[in-house]
C-alpha cells in the first residue's frame, strides 16, 4: 500500500470551468508523478443530485467530467477514475459517519448557507448532509491528501473533525487526518464579471466563466468582455492590486496558465493598458485550453470508450472502499 492516498472529485452539475481546472485538476496532474502515492479521482454524482438537476443529462455530464479529467492529464492507468454512485461503500460510510456529525456544525457550512439561500427550512436533507458524504468519500479510502480549491477548505476541516470523533469514540487509530492540498496561485479563480465572486459552474451568466468546453472564439469573446476598471494603467506590484479585484483575477489566471510568477506578470504589464493584458491572456488561454477542449471532444465522441475506462479504472477504488467499510462496521461493533 502506498504511503500517500490522494483523493478528490468534482460534481457533474454542469460543464467544468477554468476555476475547476486551475484550482484542482491541474494540480492533480502535477501530483500524479509521485511514485509513493495512490491517486483516486471520482466523479461526485451523488453530490450533484442534492440540487435541481436533469436526470436526462446526468449520465452524460458524468462522462464529460471523466473526459475532462483525462483530457486535463489524469492518466487512468496511474490513477483510479471512478463514479461515486457506483461504489455503495461511500453511502454506507456516510450513514455511519452521520451518527457522529453535529447538526450545528453542518448549519455553519458556508456552502450550505449559500446554496440553501433564505429558505433553509425547505432545503433537502441531502444538501444539508452533503459535507458528511464528502467526509465519507475521503475517509472510505483513508485518504491522506485531498487536492482542492480554496472553497472546499471548510468541508475538509469538518472531515478531519469527523475522523477524529470516530477515532476517539471507538478508541481506534483508524482514520488518518486528511490534509487539504490547496496548491498554486489560482486557488480561488474569480468571476470574469465580478472580481469579488467565485467563478462557478452554477453562475447564471455564462460570461462569468470560461468553460472547458468553450472554443477559441468563445474564450476570446469572454475575455474581451471581462469586467476591468477605469484606471488607465495596469499595476506593477502587489500594492497596486489593492481595490482592483478584476485585474488581480486576470493577473492570477494569466500567471497560472503561463506557469510564471506574479512578479513576472507585474514586470510584463506594469504601466500598460487593459487591452494588452486581455490580448496576452486570450493568447495563453487559447493555447493552453484548446488541446484540452479538443481531446475532451474526441473522448466524448466515443461514450462507450469513456464507459469502458470508468469501469476498468474503478476496481482499485471499489476494493479499498469495501475493505474500509467492513472494518468500520467491525470497529463499531456490528454483527457479522
Ligand atoms: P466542485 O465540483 O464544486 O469543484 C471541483 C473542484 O474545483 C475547485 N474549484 C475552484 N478552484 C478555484 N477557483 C474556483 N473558482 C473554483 N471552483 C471550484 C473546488 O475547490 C474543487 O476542488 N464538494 C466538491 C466535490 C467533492 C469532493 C469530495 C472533493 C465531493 N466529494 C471529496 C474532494 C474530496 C465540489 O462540489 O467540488
Amino acid at each position: 500500500m502506498s504511503n500517500k492516498i490522494i483523493l478528490s472529485g468534482m460534481q457533474p452539475s454542469s460543464h467544468l470551468t477554468l476555476g475547476n481546472y486551475l484550482g484542482a485538476l491541474k494540480n492533480w496532474v502535477s501530483l500524479q508523478d509521485d511514485q509513493d502515492a495512490q491517486s483516486l479521482y471520482m466523479i461526485a454524482d451523488l453530490h450533484a443530485v442534492t440540487q435541481n438537476y436533469d436526470p436526462k443529462v446526468l449520465a452524460n455530464a458524468t462522462r464529460e467530467i471523466a473526459a475532462a479529467y483525462i483530457a486535463g492529464g489524469v492518466d487512468p492507468k496511474r490513477a483510479s477514475i471512478f463514479v461515486q454512485s457506483q461504489i455503495p461503500a461511500h453511502s454506507e460510510l456516510m450513514w455511519l459517519l452521520s451518527t457522529m456529525s453535529q447538526m450545528g456544525k453542518l448549519e455553519r457550512m458556508t456552502q450550505f448557507k449559500d446554496k440553501a439561500g433564505k429558505n433553509a427550512e425547505r432545503a433537502g436533507l441531502g444538501l444539508f448532509a452533503y459535507p458528511v458524504l464528502m467526509a465519507a468519500d475521503i475517509l472510505v479510502y483513508r485518504a491522506t491528501h485531498v487536492p482542492v480549491g480554496e472553497d472546499q477548505k471548510q468541508h475538509l476541516e469538518l472531515s478531519r473533525e469527523i475522523a477524529s470523533t470516530f477515532n476517539t469514540r471507538y478508541d481506534a487509530e483508524f482514520f488518518p487526518q486528511p490534509e487539504p492540498v490547496i496548491m498554486g496561485d489560482a486557488t480561488r479563480v474569480m468571476s470574469l464579471q465580478d472580481g469579488t465572486k467565485k467563478m462557478s459552474k452554477s453562475d447564471p451568466s455564462d460570461k462569468s466563466r470560461i468553460n472547458l468546453t468553450d472554443d477559441a472564439d468563445t474564450i476570446a469573446r469572454k475575455i474581451k468582455k471581462a469586467k476591468t476598471d477605469a484606471a488607465p494603467e495596469l499595476p506593477g506590484d502587489v500594492a497596486g492590486l489593492e481595490g482592483r479585484p478584476e485585474i488581480k483575477n486576470l493577473y492570477t489566471i494569466y500567471a497560472a496558465l503561463k506557469g510564471v510568477s506574479m512578479d513576472t506578470v507585474f514586470a510584463e504589464f506594469a504601466g500598460k493598458g487593459n487591452a494588452a493584458l486581455k490580448g496576452a491572456l486570450t493568447e495563453v488561454a487559447v493555447e493552453h485550453l484548446s488541446p484540452i477542449t479538443q481531446r475532451m471532444a474526441d473522448l466524448m465522441a466515443d461514450p462507450a470508450g469513456i464507459d469502458a475506462i470508468l469501469r476498468d479504472s474503478s476496481d482499485t477504488a471499489a476494493e479499498i472502499a469495501e475493505k474500509t467499510v467492513v472494518k468500520a462496521r467491525e470497529i463499531m461493533g456490528f454483527w457479522g
